[in-house]
């Protein structure tokens, strides 16, 4: 479903990724490893074109997106992914409720009625209940990376890309987690990569795992 080749990615003299090569089977989860700082979240910010890759291809269903400029082809793509970020990402001026269905507005069809039982659905999945109308600042750390996760479910992307999804929750909550990253590739099919220091889930969750190491897997 997607084949990185040769990707390569520097931000001034540092060269972070230096010909990273990997396949992303449809259906299946790739769990990536690596030290701090060895360019796993620039990894699948590339992918999903956050950030323009130096070198290199990146092929989506044999298509390469490597260098799609349009809005409109961006839009298109980036509505196929979720993207759950290491440091969730937020919206402080929005309650819980409008974070979680934010990306329907702009990535779906869904009409305004079906948000409010949305939200409530994807924040139930994550084990947040009733928690709709509080604000970012009222939330602990671990809650707001499960708003951040409920937000990326809103939409039911094909595939997600996980950054640390675990980081900062307790074990119980840890557990829950990966139990519905693998619910979510068995049930819906959904392709995963997830970013993680976490041994135990990466073994428990993925079909292939990945490390990266002076810039290449
Ligand atoms: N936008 C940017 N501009 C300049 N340097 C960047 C940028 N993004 C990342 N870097 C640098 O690239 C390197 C890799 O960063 P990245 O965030 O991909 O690491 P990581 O493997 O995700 O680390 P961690 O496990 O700590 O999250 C770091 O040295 C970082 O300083
Ligand atoms: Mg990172």
């Amino acid at each position: 479903m997607i084949e990185i080749i040769d990707l390569k990615k520097h931000f001034g003299p540092k060269h972070i990724l230096r010909g990273v090569n990997l396949k992303i089977e449809e259906g299946k989860t790739l769990a990536v490893i690596g030290g701090s700082g060895t360019g796993k979240s620039t990894l699948i910010k590339c992918i999903i074109r956050l950030l323009e890759p130096d070198g290199g291809k990146i092929l989506f269903n044999n298509k390469d997106i490597t260098h799609i400029k349009k809005q409109m082809e961006l839009a298109k793509l980036r509505r196929s992914f979720g993207y759950l970020f290491q440091e969730g990402a937020l919206f402080d001026s929005l309650s819980v409720g409008e974070n979680v269905v934010f990306g329907l507005k702009y990535l779906t069809d869904t009409p305004k009625s079906e948000y409010a039982r949305i939200a409530k659905e994807k924040l139930a999945l994550v084990g947040l209940k009733g928690i709709e109308h509080l604000r970012p600042s009222e939330l602990s750390g671990g809650m707001k990376k499960r708003v951040s996760l409920a937000r990326v479910l809103a939409t039911e992307p094909k595939v997600i890309l996980y950054d640390e999804p675990t980081s900062g929750l307790d074990p119980i909550m840890s557990e829950i987690i990966n139990e519905l990253i693998i619910d979510l590739k068995n049930k819906l099919g959904v392709t995963s990569v997830v970013i993680t220091h976490d041994m135990k889930s990466a073994f428990e969750i993925s079909d292939n795992m990945a490390m990266l190491y002076e810039g290449k897997v």
